[in-house]
């Protein structure tokens, strides 16, 4: 049975730490971190990601909005508000959150975002540090499966990654932070031929597809270090991750469960660029 990668404990812990530094700001004065989150439309994920971001702020003790604005917003209201948080310097953060309507630029409106203020991680200047191996803001949930890695020793030197989905926000930033601590990266996607040959070679797999339960046993090696990214309602409304947990973690040596595994260190991570950017100022 392999280890659990407990993410939830972690973040509680970093989490803590930040509580202890914002609160020493707090009684010296000093102005606190204001995170502002922009929430387009009523998706029901979102709102429950969005919920998770306030909540943790407030238990922080930093400044956090929540704007919520109707589906129908238009695109140059959205840019508007962009700019108007850009300039606000009482702001150290902005996330707008994915998806978002159709009739909405999402590669405009990320564009808009001052770089420096984009705690997600999201806007090209910041991919672009990320792939000359230079990061400044990262990407919350490649940049927290990382640190939980760390902080079980886990080694990345030298071993064999395989990394299932492509997307900006966690596949491809996830392959670049792998490389940066020295893994050998191989990144699949939907068209990859031979999934399964290849995960079985690896010694590290980190699975963001979306699809419930899809990794099963036989897709890994024995003694793999196995990430689960995906967030799945399973038919009967519980939450699944990527990854069927039961036999796989009868196969792995370290596995994160769903929940209480990467999602927590996500939103940690965010967290902490939002602090981090106030320190700095
Ligand atoms: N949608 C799904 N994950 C994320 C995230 O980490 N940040 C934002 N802004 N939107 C998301």
């Amino acid at each position: 049975m392999g280890t659990k990668l407990d993410g939830r404990a972690l973040a509680d812990k970093l989490q803590e730490s930040l509580k202890q530094e914002v609160s020493q700001w707090k009684e010296e004065g000093k102005r606190l971190p204001k995170l502002v989150v922009v929430l387009v439309g009523d998706d029901v994920g979102s709102q429950v990601y969005v919920r998770n971001k306030e909540r943790a702020a407030q238990k922080i003790g930093f400044y956090s909005q929540v704007d919520r604005l109707e589906e129908t917003v238009s695109e140059e209201a959205l840019l508007n508000l962009i700019q108007e948080y850009n300039q606000d310097t009482s702001v150290d953060g902005i996330l707008v959150q994915l998806p978002l309507p159709k009739h909405i630029d999402e590669e405009k409106i990320i564009m808009a975002i001052d770089a420096k203020k984009d705690v997600d991680g999201f806007h090209p200047l910041n991919m672009g540090k990320l792939f000359v191996g230079q990061p400044d803001k990262m990407p919350c949930t490649p940049f927290g499966i990382i640190r939980l890695l760390k902080e079980y020793n886990i080694e990345m030197s030298g071993k064999h990654a395989v990394v299932i989905g492509r997307s900006n926000i966690v596949g491809k930033p996830m392959a670049h932070l792998l490389l940066m601590e020295d893994a050998t990266v191989t990144i699949t996607h939907s068209r990859t031929k031979n999934l399964k040959e290849l995960t079985k070679q690896a010694d590290i797999v980190v699975v963001a597809i979306g699809r419930g339960e899809f990794l099963t046993a036989d897709y890994i090696k024995g003694g793999a270090v196995v990430v689960d990214v995906g967030m799945n309602r399973h038919a009967d409304g519980h939450l699944v991750g990527d990854v069927k947990f039961d036999e796989v973690s009868e196969k792995a040596s370290f596995i994160t469960p769903v929940p209480g595994g990467v999602g927590p260190m996500t939103i940690s991570m965010l967290m902490e660029q939002t602090v981090a950017n106030r320190r700095e100022d």
